[in-house]
């Protein structure tokens, strides 16, 4: 089962607005109120009131670091050999405070990982979480399920686990790496455990002389004594936003480029729960890729990008300005809020560009980066209707978020699909919020999207692994499953995924 409950401070706040979600709930019909289950899941998920003894403001503008890379402890060509170990490690963000952070190899942003298409990928995993299993999930990549770290397959703390997979040809993109355990994905992420892992084309389309920078956006929240603020009623309602936003694991930190330069920009948002809409200000960005590599053409003339939980984005910037400063800009949007807590809406700037040195021009990208054939006619349909229940009890609050009316079980099986056919996945979201929906293993493509009657075709054909659903809003995807076994579905605002909004897919 997946349920908890929420011990309570604010008892008055939080009844009323348990009733608001009941009502909703069987106005809705999508089912019954939850049993209300024992005291063996509860956890104690802070009040409801605003933060406070929080630290409000981290240090800024330190020079951009370039993420650390995992070493290759093998010398055959085509094979990757490495270690990740996750373990508490002690960092300083805040001046003077110690911060315990969990950590791949010891680093805020775990190592990247630098591979080529059709690599063999050895992976040994050790598990020094105390008390806590883990797992190493490859998030994106088309590998078979029982490498995937999927919650079904713990690593006990303490122990190693070997991964290993090959990565098929034609499957170059961005991905990256965080852990899958059943109930403690959302805490350990937060807690500092993700990192990239960047498949590199065999033939690389773009000009040899672009420059590339990878921006892998998180988010901590602090107390006033430096450590981890554990999540509240509010972060496991609406999925934890972080109070800061963290570049490469640094605070807005600056980055030099010549003026008028071009640099590639892969930018991750691993959050647990923030949306990032963002933007270069007035230079706009040209599109090149997503979650599963590359488009078919370059999309110039993107003022803002929206990156939800999960998803990434890989751009060209044109930094056409003889000097100064850009910023890149986290603006508003609205995903959605239950409960109090709505954090301000800000244009934080999450990383400043300093334009200086002798002046280089722009480069010329091509007109044509890749082909994706698109998936064709589909031959069955599924639907999953996205849902919320909360409900009051002797424990507290109980709080889930579900598919089709049911809450994430391992053991059972949501959906079969055969290897190899075209599949309509329809996601219908009549929820409070915005979900952005993931499928472990491979990538889908966009159809279409329909809110109130409107359908609207997608416009840009992608290769994707994680959708946004807002609410209100139907999204059609097309869907082909071509590795066999058990895979999850679900929510990567990773505490919903936590509270039940996970399925599994059994491909045949
Ligand atoms: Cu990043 Cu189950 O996913
Ligand atoms: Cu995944
Ligand atoms: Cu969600």
């Amino acid at each position: 089962m997946n349920k908890r409950s929420f011990l309570l401070g604010g008892v008055a706040t939080i009844a009323t607005t348990g009733s608001v979600f009941a009502d909703r709930q069987m106005a809705q019909g999508m089912g019954g109120m939850p049993a209300m289950g024992g005291t063996s899941g509860s956890r104690d998920m802070g009040g409801m009131a605003k933060p406070s003894g929080r630290i409000a403001a981290l240090p800024e503008g330190a020079p951009l670091r370039d993420l650390p890379k995992l070493a290759n402890a093998s010398s055959t060509p085509g094979q990757f050999v490495g270690t990740l170990v996750a373990a508490p490690t002690k960092i300083e963000l805040a001046p003077g405070k110690v911060t315990e952070i969990l950590a791949y190899n010891g680093h805020l942003v775990g190592p990247m990982i630098e591979i080529d298409e059709g690599d063999q990928i050895k992976i040994s995993f050790e598990n020094r979480i105390a008390g806590q299993e883990s797992t190493i999930h490859w998030h994106g990549l088309p590998i078979p399920p029982q490498q995937d770290g999927n919650p079904m397959d713990p690593v006990a703390s303490g122990s190693t686990h070997l991964y290993g997979f090959t990565i098929p040809a034609e499957s170059a993109g961005p991905y990256w790496y965080h852990p899958h355990p059943h109930r403690n994905t959302a805490e350990q992420t937060y807690r500092g455990l993700a990192g990239p892992f960047i498949v590199r084309p065999r033939t690389n389309p773009l000009p040899a002389e672009l420059v590339e920078t990878t921006l892998f956006i998180s988010s901590i929240s602090l107390l006033e004594n430096g450590a981890i603020a554990p999540n509240t009623m509010v972060d496991w309602m609406n999925g934890r936003e972080g109070d800061h936003v963290l570049v490469n694991g640094q605070r807005n930190p600056v980055l030099q480029a010549a003026p008028g330069s071009s640099r590639r920009f892969r930018i991750y948002n691993a959050t647990n729960g923030r949306y990032l809409r963002l933007s270069f200000g007035g230079h706009t960005m040209t599109l090149i890729g997503s979650d599963g590599g590359f488009l078919a053409s370059p999309v110039p003339g993107v003022t803002d990008i929206l990156l939800a939980p999960a998803e990434r984005a890989d751009v060209v910037v044109d930094f056409r300005r003889a000097g100064g400063r850009v910023t890149l800009q986290d603006l508003p949007y609205d995903r959605g809020w239950m409960g109090p807590g709505k954090p301000a809406s800000t244009n934080r700037s999450l990383l400043s560009i300093d334009l200086s040195g002798q002046p280089q021009q722009p480069v010329t990208l091509p007109t044509r980066l890749r082909t994706i054939p698109p998936l064709g006619a589909s031959m069955a349909t599924k639907r999953l209707l996205l849902g919320e229940r909360m409900s009051t009890g002797p424990n507290g609050m109980t709080m889930e978020f579900l598919i089709n009316g049911r809450a994430f079980d391992m053991a059972r099986i949501d959906f079969t699909s055969r290897r190899g056919d075209v599949e309509t996945w329809e996601i219908v979201n009549p929820t409070d919020m915005d979900h952005p929906i993931h499928l472990h293993g491979m990538h889908f493509q966009i159809v279409e999207r329909e809110k109130n009657g409107q359908k609207a075709a997608e416009p840009i054909l992608a290769w994707k692994d994680t959708v946004n659903v807002a609410r209100n809003e139907t999204v059609r995807i097309k869907v082909r499953q071509d590795i066999p076994g058990r895979r999850m579905f679900h929510c990567h605002v990773l505490e919903h995924e936590e509270l039940g909004m996970m399925g599994v897919v059994d491909v045949i």
